[in-house]
């Protein structure tokens, strides 16, 4: 397809004058082919998704219409930072919809991990269908298509096998018919990250480690349950926080934490006290096809066991996986 490949001559993009003469150059473009139409973006919070949103912002303001579906299964504070940077401080034309009920419902007594991805792709675009129903004129639909993105297409058009679906809740109805918008498609992930800054979005934001797609639903092991999910939520904040205090969270990868569905024995207050492992997994990689564990120091394993087992409900061990992949995927599911 034209305009789907990177030109040879494409100069890298590195610092932020050339970040700034690539966003001049795609607000031309942008008011050049949207005009005074409207266009709709399913903003998840991502880097990719923030950084096109940022971009048409600056390019047609309130023109661009923001969907952000909470799923009910982002991590902690993620929903409520999309609506402060975006409607509170880039005056975002933003639908925020709460949808953790709808999801939470369709994956109750759900065991199986691809059964899993399915029903929150499919949910993720049902919710999505309504919303755009609702809004009138809309003509575009913007996406946060990187290069990578483009590239991976082609291998699967030429066969290759995937381990797992890999559902991308970005992923949108085929058959809406409404012309694309793809201001970052030719983009690497470093550039877009570059572009993120330029546009003034937050670090943590622009930093953002990778985060899949069904999000906590994936790392909530097995069938879903409120109450596991909270205490996987909290105890991943506290993850999160321990990393940034510590300075890993820049120099890591990807680091989370998963729980399942097993309880084991432990005592609290001198009473027995049943409750789930929370697992830590801390993995460095270039490209996600193989990975290499973090050595995470000791004394950051101990601060936040103490503080797991300490302010988390439901919660009385901590695990900590040092298995590189292969044999163990990034993701447990
Ligand atoms: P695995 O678990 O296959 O993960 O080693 C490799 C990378 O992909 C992410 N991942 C996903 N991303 N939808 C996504 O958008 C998914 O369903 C999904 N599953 C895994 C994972 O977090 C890691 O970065």
């Amino acid at each position: 397809m034209t305009g789907n490949i990177r030109p040879e001559t494409m100069e890298r993009i590195t610092n932020k004058t050339l970040a700034e003469a690539f966003i001049t150059k795609q607000i031309e473009e942008i008011r050049e082919q949207v005009g005074d139409k409207k266009v709709l973006l399913a903003l998840s919070g991502g880097v990719d998704s923030s950084v096109v949103a940022a971009l048409l912002i600056k390019a047609i303001g309130r023109q661009l219409v923001c969907v952000h579906v909470n799923h009910g299964l982002m991590r902690k504070g993620e929903s409520e930072n999309v609506i402060e940077v975006f409607r509170n401080g880039l005056d975002a034309n933003l639908v925020y919809v709460d949808a953790t009920d709808r999801f939470l419902g369709k994956l109750e007594n759900v065991f199986d991990p691809e059964q899993k991805r399915k029903i929150i792709g499919a949910e993720f675009i049902n919710v999505f269908d309504e919303e755009a129903a609702k809004l009138d004129g809309i003509s575009f639909l913007a996406q946060g298509t990187i290069y990578p993105d483009i590239l991976e297409s082609v291998k699967q058009a030429e066969g290759k096998k995937a381990v797992k679906s890999h559902h991308n809740v970005g992923g949108l109805p085929e058959d809406m018919e409404m012309q694309l918008v793809e201001p970052i498609k030719l983009l690497f992930k470093d550039e877009v990250r570059v572009v993120g800054e330029a546009l003034g979005l937050p670090r943590n934001m622009v930093y953002r480690q990778p985060f899949p797609g069904p999000g906590l639903g994936v790392r909530c092991l097995g069938a879903i349950t409120r109450d596991r999910l909270h205490a996987l939520r909290e105890a991943d904040a506290i993850l999160r926080e321990e990393f940034d205090l510590n300075g890993l969270a820049e120099k890591v990868w990807q680091y989370f934490v998963v729980v399942p569905d097993m309880k084991s024995v432990g005592v609290k207050d001198d009473s027995r006290y049943e409750g789930w492992p929370a697992i830590i997994r801390a993995v460095n990689t270039t490209d996600a096809m193989t990975a290499t564990i973090e050595e995470i120091p000791y004394s950051v394993l101990h601060k936040v066991t103490a503080r797991i087992t300490s302010e988390v409900d439901g919660i009385n061990r901590v695990l900590y996986d040092i298995t590189p992949k292969p044999t163990g995927t990034i993701e447990f599911e």
